[in-house]
């Protein structure tokens, strides 16, 4: 964790974090915390949701952690009723809780389709949802971790692009629902980010991690802190006439494949 970033970018305000306990979403609850914003944190584990908890006030900053399944909804209405009980009005949300495999469709149950739909999509909605009434309006910043999965079909991913794809319109339709409410709604779409759940399961080996590389623009997969950055601008005043944004940080993967001889520079 890179305590670099203005530290008094999100002085004063509230954030919930869901999908908290590791990976991206964890840094960017640290990235929020270390920004001056008080944080809280919900996963389904409560072990690791504590630790996540504790790695924030470690750091001298203020945080809570709950477990919280964000596919029951009652536990989320619960869970912000918590955080504003604690904290006041809430500023922030950042929604990210995902499941995800490699899983070819005709080896998929429809419960694992179902699973993913559940945790990715309904979750969204969910926290999104539940977060309304406990938005400070006007000025609050809704954010949602969606992925290229959203917009770009892969082999094996049928789930998950399904419910990317609905994560992306969920964004889009809360903006125009909710802007008049004074509430920006928009989305970070991350590429291969290093060092993560979600890359340990697509990316099996050196070779493949090494294949991908060579596809991206950038030519390297991303870090936690590339979308802890994205998240902070978006959750920050510094973007406050930005809403429906899917933002891509993903070193240009979403344009396509860059590999082959897209490496040959010319010689000036
Ligand atoms: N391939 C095919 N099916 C799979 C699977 C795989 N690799 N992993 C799970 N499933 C199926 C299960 O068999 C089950 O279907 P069934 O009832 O027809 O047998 C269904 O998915 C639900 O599995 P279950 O383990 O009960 O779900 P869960 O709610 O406990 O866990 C997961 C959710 C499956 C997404 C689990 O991988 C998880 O907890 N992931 C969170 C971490 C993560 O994925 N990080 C990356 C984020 S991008
Ligand atoms: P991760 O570490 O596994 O993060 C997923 C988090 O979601 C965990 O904290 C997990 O905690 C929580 N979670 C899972 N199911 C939940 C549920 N039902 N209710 C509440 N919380 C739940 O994975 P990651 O790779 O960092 O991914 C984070 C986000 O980035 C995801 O939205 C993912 O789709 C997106 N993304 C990742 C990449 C990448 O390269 N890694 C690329 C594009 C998009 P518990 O187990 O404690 O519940």
């Amino acid at each position: 964790m890179t305590d670099t970033f203005n530290p008094d970018l999100l002085a004063g305000k509230v954030a919930f974090v869901a999908g908290a306990s590791s990976g991206i979403n964890l840094r960017v609850a640290q990235r929020y915390a270390a920004a001056g914003a008080k944080v809280m944190v919900i996963s389904r584990s409560e072990d690791k949701i504590a630790a996540a908890a504790r790695t924030i006030t470690d750091a001298g900053h203020d945080a809570i952690g709950m477990a919280c399944d964000v596919r029951d909804y009652a536990k989320v209405v619960e869970a912000f009723a918590h955080c504003r009980d604690q904290f006041g009005e809430i500023d922030i949300v950042l929604s990210g809780a995902a499941g995800n495999f490699l899983a070819p469709a005709i080896g998929m149950s429809a419960n694992a389709f179902k699973t993913v739909i559940d945790i990715d999509l309904l979750g969204t909605f969910n926290v999104l949802h539940a977060s309304f009434q406990h938005l400070r309006k006007p000025g609050a910043s809704l954010v949602s971790i969606t992925a290229g999965q959203a917009v770009r079909p892969m082999m094996y991913q049928v789930h998950a692009c399904a419910a990317k794809a609905g994560v992306n319109q969920i964004t889009k339709c809360l903006a125009m629902e909710w802007g008049p409410a004074g509430i920006r709604v928009n989305a970070v779409s991350p590429g291969p980010i290093g060092d993560t759940e979600g890359m340990a399961r697509l990316a099996p080996n050196d070779d493949y991690a090494k294949a991908s590389k060579a596809r991206i623009p950038l030519r390297d997969w991303g870090t936690k802190d590339d979308i802890g950055d994205a998240c902070l601008w978006l959750a920050s005043d510094a973007a406050r006439y930005v809403s429906g944004a899917i933002i891509n940080v993903d070193g240009g993967s979403e344009l396509g494949d860059a590999g082959g001889d897209a490496l040959t520079v010319p010689e000036r």
